[in-house]
């Protein structure tokens, strides 16, 4: 992309997010996992050499309900107009 970001991450991405969006609103616990060996998961997964694993999400159903967590307020995360 013009950025410099390949496509493929973006747009895989945005597609997982929705996944994981939609799975939590159909009661499903799932979450993005971004930290594995891309060539073990390939290995174990049957996956060809030139397809890259980008990011897992696990799907299930929740062994626990945790309480939602804090988070930090809008206005510390987001700019507007500028940094
Ligand atoms: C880019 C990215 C990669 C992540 N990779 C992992 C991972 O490999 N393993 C893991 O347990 N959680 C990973 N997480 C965290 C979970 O997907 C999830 O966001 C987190 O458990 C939820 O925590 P929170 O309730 O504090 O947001 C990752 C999150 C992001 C945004």
């Amino acid at each position: 992309m013009r950025g410099g970001q390949p496509r493929y991450t973006v747009d895989l991405s945005i597609a997982t997010a929705y996944m994981i969006l939609e799975a939590h609103e159909q009661g499903l616990g799932t979450c993005w996992l971004g930290s594995f060996d891309e060539n073990m998961v390939k290995k174990a997964l049957n996956i060809p050499g030139d397809v890259r694993v980008v990011a897992i999400t696990p799907l299930g159903y929740s062994a626990e309900s945790p309480p939602q967590k804090s988070r930090k307020r809008l206005e510390d995360i987001i700019s507007y107009d500028r940094w």
